[in-house]
């Protein structure tokens, strides 16, 4: 598993997203109380910016529609999307923080 550095953890305000890109893919990297993670920007109902929408309690809300994704599993908590939304493992060394966006385990 490939880790690649997405940022500084001393750049993340808590429950207040982040959009970077690593190899292309676009990614919502998240500070909460319960720790940092990282999830795939694009929303699984339209293409739309995750990162733009609000943190709360683990979970990440698109604002077009309102769905909310739990930031640990993807897996949304209501309509209109029905699909979740890929996470990736984070790892912290120092102050950066490492994401693994390729897909085998
Ligand atoms: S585009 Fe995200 S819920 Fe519709």
């Amino acid at each position: 598993m490939t880790f690649l550095r997405a940022c500084a953890l001393s750049d993340l305000q808590e429950d207040v997203p982040k959009r970077v890109d690593l190899n292309g893919v676009p990614v919502s990297v998240v500070r909460t109380d319960e720790g940092v993670f990282a999830i795939n920007d694009i929303c699984s109902h339209a293409n739309v910016s995750l990162s733009e929408g609000e943190v709360e309690d683990c979970m990440i809300e698109c604002w077009l529609h309102g769905s909310s994704f739990d930031l640990r599993t993807g897996k949304p908590s209501g309509l209109p999307a029905t699909k979740p939304v890929a996470v990736y493992p984070v790892k912290i060394e120092g102050d950066d923080v490492l994401v693994s966006v390729n897909q085998e385990s």
